[in-house]
């Protein structure tokens, strides 16, 4: 790997002209729209609404072949311990990979027996009397199962309640417990490393409750997921799945961290999922760089970020069930590229990840995106749609064209939001406008100026035909390896994650003393809010 401001194409890329406008792009290429989509694994991704140009795509593609990205895809793709500072490898992707496949072969076989163990308690779940799962976990160990069981909700078990419960609040586990009855609740305790605050916490209050309801069969009603079976076994859990140190957290969701979504829509819809995403990685392996998804993806990220400064992605699901996938995302980018130095522990002196973040459309339109159309910053959107709806039921009468009206709302909202970033409005557009509602006092022009739009705003458009476990199983390892690509560009390491530790640390060391209120040695805030929160 050479690092990117090392490379010749980094240089280039500084220089190249960033006035790009959008409608003279347009106007330029009338095939912009085709020449800037690609479509893998039933994705299709519209790029062309972008501030970039081929020029653009040609140096970007250089910095990509100079910095050596394809070279430690491959690396990582083929088990290399490219996460340094672990001494570990990162091979979530071997967890998607067919019984048949190279991931298989990797470990043996390994992969596959632990994957068919946990179908099969899945299965077995599925069977049972159980009402209710409870699934305690956090960051990793939540937000994939939490993120899918949600936006797969269409194909989950009719009559199978699943909960998720993350944060140490007490309140988190508190408006979960009185909706349970012992007698058919499963409590999953998800913690790669067992020794997780929150999820320790949570575990230990589910357990107290369990056994005050009377229940005593802990064998049967509670189970983990982890790659420390000994830690889970002293915490009473005899059903252990286990997973390998080279399944990071945050992209553990393939794994039996999976374990919720399974029990949710069964191991076949869940070989689905992994067979999605496995589609999406063969693409990453084999596709030229021009009709790479990933690829592109992650350097127009590198552009947006280190030359035209950009500080924030925002992401707009256009459907319900996607409403958590910007958190999602935020722990798979924020977490693998918020990094300030390089893999030789090097300082950076360029910019890595940006701020991910964003609503369901269309409910971000009515709070934050006047700042996306109006602010003064320019925030690139990524919208997310999806042709074909799925209600988990067969709407009726009047019902089912009323749902389809909405459906065609949600769609024309979508695409309204992009053209008006891109378009905007002109000031003699404004001026020529009435609006009801202005004050009638105001210089038209002062008015116009308040309703003018810059435009030129730069948005992706990912189209899916239909929200299912394929589909899923694919769009999420499209940023997992979006996000590979722009970290591996920065030359950091992707796959650690150091800067949660301090926290967690000062944490340890606080708690005692709210107890006891010894406030020695500490900063003068931090002594006061001590004493405050006490009295
Ligand atoms: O605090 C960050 C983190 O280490 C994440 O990387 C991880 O997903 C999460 O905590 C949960 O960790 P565990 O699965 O070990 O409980």
């Amino acid at each position: 790997m050479t690092r990117c401001d090392r490379t010749p194409a980094w240089g280039q890329m500084l220089a190249l002209p960033r006035a790009l406008r959008l409608d003279s792009l347009f106007a330029s290429d009338p095939a912009r729209a085709q020449r800037y989509t690609l479509e893998a694994a039933g994705l299709r991704v519209d790029l062309s609404k972008n501030l970039w140009d081929d020029a653009t795509r040609d140096v970007l593609l250089s910095l990509a072949a100079q910095s050596g990205v394809l070279e430690r895809r491959d690396a990582m793709l083929s088990g290399a311990p490219i996460n340094a500072t672990e001494g570990r490898a990162v091979l979530h992707s071997a967890l998607r990979a067919p019984h048949d496949g190279s991931g298989a072969a990797l470990f043996g076989g390994e992969v596959q027996a632990a994957l068919d163990a946990m179908l099969a308690f899945a299965e077995q779940v599925r069977a049972d009397a159980f009402t209710d799962i409870v699934h305690i976990g956090i960051g990793g160990s939540d937000l994939g199962p939490a993120m899918a069981v949600q936006a797969l909700q269409p194909f989950v078990k009719s009559g199978l309640r699943l909960h998720f419960v993350s944060n140490v609040d007490g309140h988190d586990l508190a408006a979960v417990l009185p909706q349970l009855d012992a007698k058919t609740t499963l409590f999953i305790v998800a913690s790669k490393t067992f020794t997780t605050q929150e999820t320790l916490a949570n575990a230990e209050a589910a357990k107290a409750w369990f056994a005050a309801q009377g229940g005593t069969d802990i064998a049967r009603h509670f189970a983990a997921t982890s790659s420390a079976r000994d830690k889970a076994a002293a915490f009473g859990i005899r059903n252990t799945f286990g997973f390998w140190d080279w399944v990071g957290g945050r992209y553990s969701i393939w794994s039996v961290i999976g374990l919720p979504l399974a029990i949710a829509v069964g191991s076949q819809a869940f070989r689905e999922f992994l067979a999605g995403a496995h589609e999406l990685d063969r693409h990453f392996a084999t596709a030229v760089p021009e009709a790479n998804l990933p690829l592109q993806l992650g350097l127009l990220d590198v552009w947006y970020r280190n030359a035209l400064g950009f500080s924030s992605r925002s992401i707009a699901p256009y459907h319900q069930g996607l409403r958590r996938f910007p958190a999602y995302l935020q722990q798979l980018e924020m977490e693998s590229n918020g990094k300030c130095v390089d893999m030789d522990g090097e300082p950076l002196a360029y910019a890595t990840s940006p701020v991910v973040w964003g609503e369901a459309g269309t409910n971000g339109q009515h709070a934050y995106f006047q700042m996306l159309h109006q602010g003064t910053d320019v925030v690139p959107v990524e919208f997310l749609a999806v042709r074909k709806p799925r209600y988990g039921f067969a709407p009726q009468g009047a019902l089912a064209g009323l749902l389809k009206e909405q459906h065609r709302k949600l769609l024309a909202n979508c695409l309204a939001q992009a053209q008006a970033l891109m378009q905007g409005k002109r000031f003699d557009e404004a001026l020529a406008e009435k609006p009801p509602t202005a004050n009638p006092a105001l210089a038209a022009e002062a008015l116009a100026r308040h309703r003018s739009f810059p435009g030129n705003r730069p948005s992706t458009l990912i189209l899916l035909d239909e929200l299912n476990p394929r589909t899923l199983g694919a769009l999420i390892a499209l940023y997992e390896q979006r996000v590979f690509v722009s970290g591996a560009i920065w030359g950091i390491n992707s796959f650690d994650q150091w800067g949660v530790e301090l926290g967690k640390q000062l944490c340890n060391a606080l708690l005692p003393r709210l107890e006891s209120g010894d406030a020695s040695g500490l900063d003068g805030s931090t002594a006061a809010a001590l004493a405050w929160l006490r009295t």
